[in-house]
């Protein structure tokens, strides 16, 4: 609603004589109201006068052209003409097409994200497929409103665990087919590894010297095996990032921070933070944080390994020293909140200015049936590829189905069945992660997800392929070369304002880091277009009328696609 909330900002700095910046114009909480309010407490303040007086008087000076005003109250209510606001919206989105919505606020600042970071030596598993899904979301808002972003992919790749993970494959590569599945294979020889460094002491004490080997940058046997583990890994994820749409700038794992590591100790010792406890070189925090007080960040243990948060510290560091991000956000689950809740606290405690910046982006579980952690068939942890496929080959089946009721002319070519199926299933998947806020968890019914009339991805799919076919349709029959008559659009106004909400919307979601906010609207758009449609025919009216109703479906078509895009859901074009 800029357009016109700048407009009336305009005329009202001129009839009260304030500053244009100081005059907030806001949504009004009844839309009953009108399409923006102005609230007049602040400037009867500055005038020393009643707000409703305020309110009648501005009211009886205000003369904007295409925009009635009403004094309610404190308030002043504002309400666009139909025709003005269906001229001037739908000729923004046609300029602005796929870069509607988009925006500068970014420009010169930098946004570094902190997503999907996964562990090496397993598959990917459903545990990272929020955090892989809300931070690629956040990654395209932030980009679209021209922050330069960062997204980092913080593999799991060092740790103790690593020493034993190389001293199993030194002992039983020949017992698992590393050929075929090489990550299966390695996740087999980690769990072994487990079992073996709690039942072997001459195992751990191997895994130990392993790992020590690692830590010292010896480039032997055992850095070979772990670098071969990480490129194997890696390939993995890769796979399944291409099928989800998901691009990182930088995959730095953990162990990219290492020689960072003593540097970061010492910047923490110069500061005066640091303390021997028990051995270990430690920050107290219960000076900063009371609840802290029993949870000191530990820097380094007292066999001299270092730890997931030195990691992290050295991290934070080394991207403010390179990007001087405006925010650095950890795209990661409620279960480190204390993890990060202690960073922060070695930052304040080192006084150090950007710590506001930094940012933990938390979110819920992601749930299956009955509210249980989703497991596989057999009970294991259940691999984000298998889950994947599951709900790809049942959209593929609702889809065959439908198919089926159609008309033989309506129907998708055979070719293209797949490629829908896949888009549809991952849509599926990706709006159920994102449709309610983060902190909510996340119930997974694949029935639930996939219902082309539910609350759902493929709802909004399947709007967006609707008004694309009407499009279609009219090209063929050669309709909507008249001239739009944008008074006749008075009867879509709930969905001239929505359009016109967009970029707001966009821009909040990425503000408040919350992509629930986009995927609501979407919700409330598609329902509006619907019930439009319903009632209105496009084709075949007269001329006037089809080319201000078709002008109405294109932008519908524009900012649907631009909707999903950001969400990370495909729009096929006919489903
Ligand atoms: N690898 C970690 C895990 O799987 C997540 C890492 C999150 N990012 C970070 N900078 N700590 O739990």
């Amino acid at each position: 609603m800029r357009l016109f909330a700048d407009q009336i900002a305009r005329a009202l700095a001129q009839a009260s004589g304030l500053a244009e910046s100081e005059l907030k114009i806001e949504l009004p909480r009844d839309p009953a109201h009108g399409d923006l309010a102005f609230p007049c407490f602040l400037v009867a303040k500055a005038l020393r006068k009643p707000p409703p007086a305020v309110a009648a008087e501005l009211a009886g000076k205000l003369a904007i052209e295409g925009i009635e005003v009403k004094a309610l109250g404190p308030y002043l209510n504002f309400r666009i003409d139909r025709g003005v606001l269906a001229r001037a919206v739908l000729a923004e989105i046609q300029a602005q097409g796929a870069q509607y919505g988009s925006a500068a606020i970014g420009a010169g600042k930098t946004v570094v994200i902190d997503f999907s970071s996964p562990n090496i030596a397993k598959p990917m598993h459903v545990g990272h497929i929020r955090s892989t899904i809300l931070g690629a979301t956040l990654r395209r808002l932030f980009a679209f409103l021209g922050y330069r972003v960062v997204g980092i992919n913080h593999i799991g790749d060092w740790g103790a665990q690593f020493g034993g993970l190389v001293v199993a494959i030194r002992r039983w590569k020949n017992e698992v087919d590393l050929e075929r599945d090489p990550v299966q294979g390695l996740l087999e020889l980690y769990q072994r590894s487990k079992k073996a460094s709690e039942e072997d002491p001459q195992f751990e004490s191997e895994a130990r010297a392993a790992y020590q080997e690692l830590e010292s940058g010896k480039d032997g046997e055992v850095r070979a095996l772990w670098r071969w583990v990480t490129e194997v890994s890696l390939r993995g994820f890769d796979k399944t990032y291409a099928r989800l749409g998901i691009e990182h700038d930088l995959v730095r794992g953990e162990s990219f921070y290492e020689p960072f590591l003593e540097p970061t100790i010492r910047r923490a010792e110069q500061a005066g933070v640091t303390e021997v406890s028990q051995g270990a070189l430690v920050v107290a925090l219960g000076g900063i944080d009371k609840s802290l007080a029993e949870t000191p960040c530990l820097l380094r243990q007292s066999n001299g390994t270092t730890l997931y948060a030195t990691r992290d510290l050295a991290g934070l560091f080394h991207r403010w020293d390179e990007f001087h991000f405006e925010r650095c956000l950890y795209v990661v689950g409620g279960e480190q909140k204390l993890h990060f809740r202690q960073l922060k606290a070695v930052l304040k405690r080192m006084q150090l200015d950007w710590e506001p910046r930094v940012e933990h982006i938390d979110f819920g579980l992601l749930l299956g049936p009955g509210r249980v952690k989703l497991a596989s068939r057999k009970g294991e942890v259940l691999v984000l590829d298998d889950l994947i496929d599951e709900v790809v080959e049942e959209a593929a089946r609702i889809l065959g189905e439908k198919q089926a009721a159609m008309e033989p002319a309506e129907r998708l070519p055979e070719a293209r069945l797949a490629e829908v199926a896949e888009a549809v299933g991952i849509g599926a998947l990706c709006f159920n992660d994102q449709k309610r806020e983060r902190i909510k968890d996340v119930l997974f019914d694949k029935a639930e997800i996939l219902s082309f009339e539910g609350d759902t991805g493929p709802y909004l799919q399947y709007t967006h392929a609707r008004f694309t076919r009407i499009l279609a349709k009219a090209a063929s029959a050669g309709e909507g070369g008249g001239t739009p008559d944008y008074a006749l659009l008075a009867e879509a106004g709930p969905i001239l304002l929505h359009f016109a909400r967009f970029p707001d919307v966009v821009r909040s979601s990425a503000e408040r880091c919350e992509p629930s906010e986009l995927a609501q609207y979407l919700l409330g758009l598609c329902r509006e277009l619907n019930n439009w449609y319903r009632e209105h025919r496009v084709l075949g009216q007269d001329a006037a009328l089809s080319a201000s109703r078709l002008a109405l479906v294109r932008a519908s078509k524009t900012v649907l696609s631009n909707g999903l895009r950001l969400l990370g859901l495909r729009a096929p074009e006919q489903m």
